[in-house]
């Protein structure tokens, strides 16, 4: 079972997951409208893997014998620069949401819960991939200039 503590903050967790879906969505959407549609597919993606990860807390939660709760989401930014802007603010996002997965570790350690530090060793590694994943795009189109951003684009396309 799991204590009340640890599985409010992973519903917390959940929030986070499903707000960050909706700033990828958000993003997809912007990336649409400016004819980026490589881009906005990326996006799209990215936004349903953040909601898989919210699914994954939400099915630990009730293994463990807790209750997984769908709070209420806080609007999302809508508006951006380039996309080398976006994507910059991709990857400070994914370095907000590595402190946040560490403070849970930390949390489930201080609780000498093991199950639910070991479940949440993969979302720590998720966030290596995650980070270096938008560290590489950030490098890409900063590489690629103005001339080569929409072979960035339908690059990122093939997702
Ligand atoms: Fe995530
Ligand atoms: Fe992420």
């Amino acid at each position: 079972m799991i204590s009340e503590k640890l599985q409010n903050a992973i519903n917390e967790q959940i929030t986070a997951e499903m707000w960050s879906s909706n700033l990828y969505l958000s993003m997809s959407f912007y990336f649409e409208r400016e004819g980026f549609s490589g881009f906005a597919h990326w996006m799209k993606k990215q936004s349903q893997e953040e909601m898989g990860h919210a699914y994954a807390m939400a099915e630990y939660i009730i293994k463990r014998g807790g209750t997984a709760k769908v709070d209420k989401v806080d609007v999302v930014p809508t508006g951006w620069g380039t996309p080398l802007e976006v994507f910059e603010h991709v990857f400070e996002h994914e370095r907000h949401v590595s402190k946040l997965v560490d403070a849970l570790v930390d949390m489930a350690a201080a609780e000498k819960d093991k199950a639910t530090q070991d479940f949440l060793w993969g979302f720590v590694r998720e966030q290596v991939e995650e980070e270096a994943t938008a560290q590489g795009i950030v490098d890409k189109i900063k590489r690629a200039g103005d001339a080569g951003i929409f072979f960035i684009d339908s690059q990122l396309g093939q997702r």
